[in-house]
């Protein structure tokens, strides 16, 4: 359990478990955390944002704020989930083009952990490039919940079977006490 009051930053990816995110919110509350959703632009399509802003009592974030408007909290964790394959490469490479990987980008050196659940096919998982930035992001240590005894990658077309059950829980599980 975490302490009162602390913030878990949820950011979701347009990918297919996205539309379930508000699973992972309902875990996360029932856990003690307060939780802010930042959704990839893209993520936006995915979500229902209304819904979600009920469910955590925040505006989703997807953009910068402009200089007039409030700061969200401080973020005491991250998980990126569902995390897509475009999200992940662009971590590794430090990449901010997004809200979502600006925060992304400062977390390490704040001193943030960060947990990763991806969401990608066999094909994607099989790159040269994902690889290195897996093993990248994991050497800054960020936990990127991908193999045996954690997530596999599913066939190609076969991403909707999965979407059931994908583990929400196991970010919360591998975020450090
Ligand atoms: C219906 C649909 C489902 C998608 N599912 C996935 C997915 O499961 N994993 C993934 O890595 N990309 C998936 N994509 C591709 C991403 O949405 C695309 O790469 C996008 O640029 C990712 O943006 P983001 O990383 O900023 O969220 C999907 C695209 C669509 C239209």
């Amino acid at each position: 359990m975490t302490q009162p009051g602390e913030v878990l930053y949820i950011i979701v990816c347009a990918a297919g478990p996205a539309p379930d995110v508000g699973r992972l919110v309902t875990l996360a509350q029932d856990a003690g955390w307060t939780v802010q959703i930042i959704a990839t632009p893209s993520a936006l399509d995915f979500i229902d944002i209304a819904e979600l802003e009920k469910q955590t009592g925040r505006p989703v974030r997807s953009q910068y704020r402009k200089p007039h408007e409030p700061r969200s909290p401080r973020a005491d964790a991250i998980i990126v989930a569902p995390a897509t394959y475009n999200t992940i490469n662009k971590f590794a490479q430090g990449i901010t083009d997004t809200y979502a990987l600006g925060v992304l980008s400062e977390a390490p050196g704040l001193g943030i952990p960060v947990v990763i659940l991806p969401f990608v096919n066999t094909a994607l998982a099989a790159r040269a490039p994902f690889q290195r930035s897996i093993d990248q992001l994991r050497a800054e240590g960020v936990r990127v919940l991908l193999g045996p005894g954690q997530f596999e990658p599913h066939p190609p077309s076969s991403g909707a079977e999965r979407i059931e059950n994908y583990p929400w829980s196991l970010t919360l599980e591998n975020l450090p006490n």
